[in-house]
């Protein structure tokens, strides 16, 4: 992994973009710019852990992560996250097959109880917003103690609906990313980094 002499600030932070040829010979054609490399994901993704961590140490934490998007950034999340935890997935889909959003679909329901508990809602990206915005009113229906909510990306351009996330890792500008679990159309969930994908990829395939 290729190390950056940079110093990372504990908030919401701009990715420091790689020079091109950061990016696999073989994906080049495909993506414009390696936006986040493994060693900023890594290193930011222990601050935000370590903040949540103190945050809710005497809390009651159940974490709902959202599929598919949140694996890598989940995955490496909780396992830095030294507190007793309960986790839950929720399954929604924007049913699109492209990059602009379009109406919501529950593909799977929330199995464990949150009544009176501390939810941490986890997501990949708050874009527009209208995903955060469903599911924390769904949430809230289950009369959880509390919710936050934590996303790895912000492109806070983009908002429609008047939402925040609590934590937040990077705050990107208005351009459409893959890799560390993010998809276009099902693929690149397994790049280790995120990339922007280059517009030619998904211009004229909506
Ligand atoms: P929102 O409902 O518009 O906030 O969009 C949130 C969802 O859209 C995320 O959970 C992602 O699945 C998807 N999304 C939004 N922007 C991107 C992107 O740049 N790359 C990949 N997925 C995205
Ligand atoms: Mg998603």
């Amino acid at each position: 992994m290729p190390k950056q002499p940079i110093n990372i600030p504990d908030k919401p932070t701009r990715p420091v973009v790689l020079p091109v040829d950061y990016i696999p010979e073989n994906l080049r054609g495909e993506l414009q710019t390696l936006l986040i490399g493994e060693w900023q994901l890594a290193h930011r993704v222990r601050q935000l852990a370590q903040t949540i961590e103190q945050d809710f140490a005497d809390k009651d934490l159940v974490v709902v992560s959202l599929l598919s998007g949140t694996v890598m950034f989940l995955a490496d999340l909780i396992r830095h996250l030294n507190i007793p935890l309960h986790l839950d997935f929720m399954g929604v889909s924007s049913y699109r097959s492209g990059t602009k959003s379009r109406e919501l679909v529950y593909t799977k329901e929330l199995r464990l109880e949150v009544k009176d508990r501390d939810v941490l809602l986890v997501d990949d990206i708050l874009d527009t917003g209208r995903t955060l915005k469903s599911v924390i009113g769904k949430l809230r229906q289950l009369k959880p103690r509390s919710i936050h909510t934590c996303v790895l990306l912000d492109k806070t351009a983009r908002r429609v609906e008047d939402v925040q996330a609590d934590y937040v890792g990077f705050e990107i500008d208005d351009m459409f990313v893959v890799g560390y679990g993010l998809d276009y159309a099902e693929r690149y969930r397994n790049l280790p980094f995120v990339g922007v994908l280059k517009p030619e990829m998904y211009e004229g395939g909506e």
